[in-house]
């Protein structure tokens, strides 16, 4: 089989990121753009993209990639794609995607113009004329932007940002990848000790776990791909091995969260369970107002309440406030705070010392990054 072309759609800010660290994982010609990245290889690069990637939000097969003025044009399209490659005579390939900004607007024609052409030329490959689709999913994905067509094929089935641990969350718990990228810029490694002191539902101390130990994320979890008949069950089996041989269990790492909450510190340390990294982990019921730099050494990560989804805007302000005071400039201390407050650094009290635009959801945020001691 000649490499197989796939997307990587992450959240927008992340793109570098994601890039980064497929290449780590010594995947072939790698590439960043808006919101997503490219790659290629085999099932192997499929599998290993599912199970270890902390940025993309799922894993596609790039099946291709046209301009499209007509229906016609689109039928065509689909059709000379190689679906028989992938898609099995009983096998179910819903079609689903967007259009934005171009001369065919109407998602539901599309979905029936593609559902039938992918059915035609499955149906001729395969010499069956009726395809029951009883058998694994194989959604269909497509996205027409300016007239250009891109037909995805998706083997991640739940989004990545699912890890597994999450069943339970707090009020405004902050998305999976989100957090493995803060964790990722405040440049957590295996002797880290993190402090989250709004831990709510420990997204960000889990996360910062699973990177110190060299967790992969995917461990937990399946993906649409792993039911697929065209993917030997070898390559998952090969995948899982390589990422469980590649922990590190002898890291110092440890996390520490809090929470004003007693029930967002319980949930913390339940979902740590889930993840598995419970022995790293420790919670307790704590006011921000009594926050104290005690260890020798420790990078603080956190998303404080927003103003928007949870206290009021000034209520917000009074904890940057606070923050300000209690994350004293200290060697070994580094502090990253993400806000969507535009005002944020007048109302903690300094300026950062390196910011980065992040989104979370749709919300365009700041990641404030401080850790220089003296200015
Ligand atoms: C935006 S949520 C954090 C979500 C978390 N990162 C997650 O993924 O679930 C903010 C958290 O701050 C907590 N909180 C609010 N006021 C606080 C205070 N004064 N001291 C400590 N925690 C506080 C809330 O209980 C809430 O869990």
């Amino acid at each position: 089989m000649t490499k197989i072309q796939f997307a990587a759609p992450c959240l927008m800010g992340l793109e570098g990121l994601c890039a980064d660290e497929l290449k780590r994982l010594e995947i072939e010609n790698v590439r960043a753009e808006n919101g997503r990245v490219l790659f290629e290889g085999g099932f192997n690069a499929l599998a290993r993209a599912n199970l270890c990637s902390r940025y993309a939000e799922r894993i596609q097969i790039l099946m291709g990639e046209f301009p499209v003025y007509s229906f016609e044009d689109l039928f065509q399209g689909v059709n000379r794609l190689p679906w028989e490659e992938f898609i099995g005579e009983k096998d179910a390939f819903p079609v689903k995607g967007h259009c934005v900004s171009s001369k065919l607007s109407s998602v539901p024609d599309c979905q029936k113009i593609i559902k039938k052409s992918a059915a035609k030329r499955l149906g001729s490959k395969s010499g069956v004329s009726w395809l029951e689709e009883t058998g694994s999913l194989h959604q269909i994905q497509f996205l027409i932007i300016k007239d250009k067509c891109s037909i995805l094929l998706d083997t991640s089935g739940a989004g990545l940002h699912k890890r597994g641990y999450r069943a339970n969350s707090a009020a405004a718990p902050i998305k999976e990848t989100l957090a493995a990228a803060m964790a990722d810029l405040s440049r957590v490694r295996h002797f880290s000790t993190v402090i989250d002191p709004f831990c709510g539902s420990g997204t960000i101390l889990i996360e910062s776990a699973l990177k110190a130990l060299n967790i992969a994320p995917g461990l937990r979890r399946g993906f649409a791909a792993e039911k697929w008949g065209s993917v030997p069950s070898s390559v998952w089996a090969v995948e899982r091995e390589r990422a469980m041989d590649s922990i590190n269990k002898d890291a110092e790492f440890q996390a520490f969260g809090c929470d004003i909450d007693p029930e967002a510190v319980a949930l913390t340390l339940e979902n740590a369970k889930k993840a598995g990294v419970e022995n790293r982990i420790h919670a307790e019921v704590r006011d921000i107002r009594d926050f104290s730099t005690q260890p020798e050494r420790a990078a603080v990560i956190c998303n404080p309440p927003y103003g928007e989804r949870l206290l009021d805007m000034q209520q917000a302000r009074e904890l940057y406030k606070i923050m300000g005071n209690k994350f004293v400039q200290k060697d070994g201390w580094s502090y990253s705070i993400i806000s969507p407050d535009d005002s944020f650094e007048d109302t903690f009290g300094r300026p950062a010392d390196k910011r980065r635009k992040l989104y979370n959801g749709m919300i365009k945020c700041q990641l404030y990054m401080y850790f220089r001691r003296n200015k």
